[in-house]
């Protein structure tokens, strides 16, 4: 993986629009730092401007025409190729992943496991693609419908995830004959170039089919916005806040397109009384903490039956002040925060703990430091942003804590005595991405399945865990009801064209001119 920082190179990462690096734009550099060790710079990369951004759509625009026309199952072949490619330079990847945003390297082998079933997935949608044919209701008419690519699409994501999520947009976007525009998020540059690179080469993609933007935040939506008004983008895909996504929404809404959202969660996890504890307990440290409490699929809020609240908090407990933290190339639950600028926000929310909760998991609060440690730390906490697992019991329905997600390594606990509860529990705070339940008992799965907002349920497994052939996608403030992966996402990266086609060698008038056959409605059958 050769980024400028790692081949020793002093040139920093940039844009690439139609196969050529953006030199320019205003200029601006930004180092992307090992979040692990802060004194690692991965990666110096130049910002772009919004003029930058429009040019990546036009040059995706010029490109797509040409695209779309290589045979659908000729580019399944392209996506074969990169996912082949991907599998092989996979622990490079992954260690790329580690280094830039502090994923625990057994987690970041697992996201780049994710691009790959995301390929393999889609190879074979090259030689499908499937449309119909549909009878019409005049004889020598036939119907048909057809897949036709929407476009540009222009992909923005976060660095949560910062190349599988990104590939659950670029791979189907691809195969489906779109062009892309990629805008990474800012502090995961190097991840970015690496995917770019892979996909470019491996795919042996032409010049302008896929092309990156390096750009900040509020460039980018200027950018969009542009090129949006020069009808240059006809999807937006969106993975990020909840208060980005409704300004994304609003906007791609301001010209007649629906953005393709994928937002924040608050992820409850219900244990009723039947559950089996023990693996509840790991469901719960391995989906509040893993990726630092960072997914979108984290776990927000464990709402347990009063029954097994107590034996379940103390495991609890000790599972997650025990729990290995620290140096994310070593085997650790989780590591730093993604980016030293989450730390901040992650303070706010640890800001609104109360004194009604009971403060459980660690031997501290807040970020881990010689004077805050953290028992069994693995590593040099002051070398990078790593906080305390925090668990809060007590929580009540009115706590911040409780209705926002707080991105970080921090988990609720509340509790409930009717089932019922449970579930306007696990709704209540209005988000609607993943959901869990750990239960022995059938009857409860089927009505926490039909009763929960989230888009993804878990049963007897933990709140993360979506595979790359499963639609995923929230609903309320996680999202607007669009869905990635597998099938479903094909409704995002195409528009369905309907044909027909008449050879009566007349008018033939749809709904008029159609026989009936006209039965007897008065017959009775003699008693
Ligand atoms: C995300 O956090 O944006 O289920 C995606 C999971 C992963 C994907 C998460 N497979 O946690």
């Amino acid at each position: 993986m050769d980024t400028a920082a790692s081949s020793g190179l002093t040139e920093p990462l940039r844009s690439i629009i139609d196969g050529k690096p953006v030199v320019g734009g205003h200029g601006r550099r930004l180092d992307s730092t090992n979040p692990a060790r802060l004194e690692d710079v991965v990666a110096t990369v130049e910002l772009a401007d919004a003029d930058t951004l429009v040019a990546a759509a036009r040059s995706a625009r010029e490109a797509q025409r040409t695209w779309a026309d290589v045979p659908a199952p000729i580019r399944g072949r392209a996506i074969a190729h990169i996912g082949r490619l991907v599998e092989d330079n996979a622990e490079a990847l992954a260690r790329l992943v580690t280094r830039e945003i502090g994923k625990p390297f057994g987690e970041a082998l697992g996201e780049v496991r994710e691009i790959v079933d995301t390929c393999d997935f889609f190879l074979g949608e090259g030689r499908r693609l499937y449309g119909q044919t549909v009878p019409s209701e005049m004889p020598d008419k036939q119907l048909f419908t057809f897949r036709d690519p929407v476009g540009v699409v222009a992909a923005i994501t976060a660095g949560n995830f910062p190349v599988a999520v990104p590939a659950w947009y670029i791979v189907p976007a691809l195969l489906c004959g779109n062009a892309v525009v990629w805008k990474p998020a800012d502090y995961s540059p190097a991840c970015a170039a690496a995917l770019h690179e892979l996909f470019v080469r491996g795919g042996g993609l032409p010049d302008g089919v896929f092309n990156v933007v390096q750009a900040d935040g509020p460039t980018t939506f200027e950018g969009l916005s542009r090129a949006l008004d020069l009808g240059l983008v006809d999807k937006i895909g969106f993975t990020g806040s909840c208060a980005v996504g409704a300004e994304i929404g609003a906007l791609a809404g301001r010209h007649l397109q629906s953005a393709c959202l994928e937002l924040g969660g608050k992820n409850p996890m219900v244990i009723t009384p039947s559950a089996d504890l023990r693996l509840a307990v790991e469901g719960a440290l391995f989906s509040g903490f893993g990726t630092a409490g960072q997914r979108c699929t984290s776990l927000g809020t464990v709402i347990v039956h009063e029954d097994v609240h107590d034996e379940f908090v103390a495991a609890y407990d000790a599972a997650v002040r025990t729990a290995a933290v620290g140096d994310p190339t070593a085997d650790v639950v989780f590591g730093p925060l993604l980016d030293e600028k989450f730390g901040a926000e992650f303070e706010k929310h640890l800001a609104q703990i109360q004194p009604h909760h009971q403060v459980l998991g660690s031997t501290g609060i807040g970020r881990i430091t010689a004077a805050n440690p953290r028992h069994g730390f693995i590593g040099d906490p002051s070398a990078g942003v790593f906080y305390h697992p925090t668990v809060l019991d007590g929580v009540g329905e009115d706590d911040s804590v409780f209705l926002e997600e707080t991105f970080g390594p921090l988990v609720g606990i509340t509790t409930y005595a009717d089932f019922a509860d449970a579930i306007r529990l696990a709704n209540l705070p209005g988000y609607g991405l993943s959901s869990s339940i750990y239960t022995g008992d059938p009857s409860e799965v089927w009505t926490f399945r039909r009763g929960v907002s989230a888009g993804m349920v878990s049963v007897n497994n933990s709140t993360s865990g979506a595979e790359a052939h499963l639609p995923f996608g929230g609903n309320g403030k996680s999202g607007n009801g669009s869905r990635q992966s597998g099938i479903w996402v094909l409704d995002q990266m195409t528009r369905w064209q309907s044909l027909n086609w008449d050879t009566s060698g007349r008018l033939q008038k749809a709904q008029m001119d159609v026989t009936e056959l006209v039965g007897d409605p008065g017959l009775r059958l003699a008693d």
